[in-house]
């Protein structure tokens, strides 16, 4: 087998499976693969970034894995189209082209006589992809592990609800607008909507409701809607994402609690998670939500995802804003813990006062916050209780990781209210206990030490 003879093999499988041939890119990452170019090779030959050569062919291996059943690597797909050819494993079936030109390729067990007629629902209007107020995502970079174990959990193991949780600006949104692209050939419909200026639920389903190509007569009743929703969820496979959901919770209050007015949603979301239907519900917010703890225990496909460090990947985004010193980068990345928004921030303020020299910026001996990451923390600050506030202070006096029973003692509260507050913090991301022997021990991270630090005169 030549290589166009296994870029038409592939053509055919990535059309039966999205009803769309191959791009130019594809096809060029499907050559270079087979001529044994790495990823680097294929995108300076062809003047694109590795990133999106990689996250093209990271497309395309998943769209081959799904037409063959079986897993396809850019290191095995070499193998695996020569074996497909050589045992003949699979039967060759007729993909009826949008020219009527009928291909041969290789797929799956089904065989489809070349003499069926197309059949009309099966023609490329699928995945009805609906980003509504979606950002655009000029730049993105690495999260590859974050993507398989999302794509596994709601591509494959057809998860019904999963929540994605993160501080702000960690990139819950950029990685989410990624694994649509990512996912979106198991999806008849993929919906986006943000709930950033706090929709009631009732005007959520009827915006989720609208989405459909048949929407039914909407009817104002929460429980009419619900069952609506749920008929299309049975129907078709969607995958709808809530962003921003954490505005449903209240300021001021523990981690979870529902602000007046919002309280029916999650009677929403255990429907979601007790219902049965293929279709997947993603929540991103930055609490965790209260009724996850126990859906996550029932035998329902729940699960959490929190995003945490974009790690060495980080390095492109100082790359993009033309920092110099490369060996100080991961020191700056580690300081400002691999959080993509702070390192974006800070890059920009490198760049503007320090000419881009990271090394010139590292000689100070206190971490600097620049006031766009300062008010950022600021506004996540004010949302804690009083309690959660003394406990960050506290935290932020100690110059070494301390246990809970240290805190109780220090901080001037009732054990309980301790215990509920360090509960809280962890629901929203803030304090993570490390594990030491069988001890747990807190400590703030850096940045948000040094915000609390200069804000309290620690
Ligand atoms: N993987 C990534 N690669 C490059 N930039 C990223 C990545 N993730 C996030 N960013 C950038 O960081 C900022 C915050 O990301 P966003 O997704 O809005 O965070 P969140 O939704 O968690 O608040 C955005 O400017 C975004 O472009
Ligand atoms: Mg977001």
């Amino acid at each position: 087998m030549d290589v166009e003879e296994m870029v038409k093999m592939a053509d055919g499988l990535v059309f039966a499976t999205t009803g769309k041939h191959l791009e130019h890119l594809q096809k060029t990452v499907l050559k270079g693969t087979i001529s044994g170019q790495t990823y680097s090779q294929i995108a300076q030959e062809h003047g694109f970034s590795e990133s999106h050569v990689k996250n093209v062919g990271y497309e395309l291996w998943h769209i081959l894995s799904s037409a063959l059943g079986e897993k396809v690597t850019k290191s095995n797909f070499k193998a695996i189209f020569k074996t497909a050819t050589s045992n003949n494993l699979t039967a060759s079936i007729s993909i009826v082209c949008n020219n009527n030109q009928n291909i041969n390729i290789f797929a799956g067990q089904e065989e489809r006589s070349p003499a069926d007629p197309p059949n009309p629902e099966q023609t490329p209007t699928k995945p009805q992809i609906k980003l509504g107020d979606a950002p655009e995502i000029l730049s993105f970079y690495g999260r590859q592990n974050e993507i398989a174990t999302l794509e596994g959990w709601i591509g494959e193991e057809r998860c019904r609800l999963v929540e994605l949780l993160g501080m702000s600006g960690i990139g819950k949104t950029a990685l989410a607008i990624r694994l649509i692209e990512q996912i979106k050939a198991h999806f008849d419909y993929v919906i986006y909507r943000s709930l950033c200026f706090s929709p009631p639920l009732e005007t959520t389903l009827t915006n989720l409701l609208q989405n459909f190509c048949q929407p039914p007569e909407i009817l104002y009743q929460l429980e009419t809607q619900l069952s609506q929703l749920l008929n299309h969820l049975r129907s078709e496979r969607c995958l709808i994402i809530l962003d921003d959901v954490q505005v449903l919770f209240s300021s001021g209050q523990l981690a979870g609690e529902y602000r007046p007015g919002f309280e029916n949603y999650p009677l929403f979301f255990t429907r979601i998670a007790e219902t049965h239907h293929n279709s997947c519900l993603l929540l991103i917010s930055r609490e965790k939500f209260r009724e996850f703890t126990r859906l996550e225990k029932q035998p329902y496909p729940v699960r959490s995802f929190v995003l945490g460090s974009l790690g060495s990947a980080a390095r492109e985004i100082l790359r993009e804003h033309q920092l110099s010193d490369e060996d100080s980068w991961e020191t700056l990345i580690n300081t400002y813990q691999g959080h993509p928004l702070w390192l974006e921030l800070t890059a920009t303020m490198i760049q503007q006062l320090f000419g881009g020299k990271v090394a010139d910026f590292l000689q100070y001996e206190t971490l600097i916050l620049c006031e766009s990451v300062r008010s950022q923390l600021e506004r996540q600050f004010q949302r804690l209780t009083t309690p959660e506030q003394s406990i960050m202070i506290q935290l932020a006096h100690e110059d070494a990781p301390v246990t809970l029973q240290q805190i109780i003692k220090k901080v001037k509260l009732e054990p309980a209210d301790v215990l509920n507050a360090m509960q809280s913090l962890a629901q929203r991301l803030m304090l993570a206990p490390n594990e030491v022997g069988n001890l747990a021990y807190f400590q703030l991270n850096a940045v948000w030490n040094q915000y609390v630090k200069k804000r309290f005169q620690c």
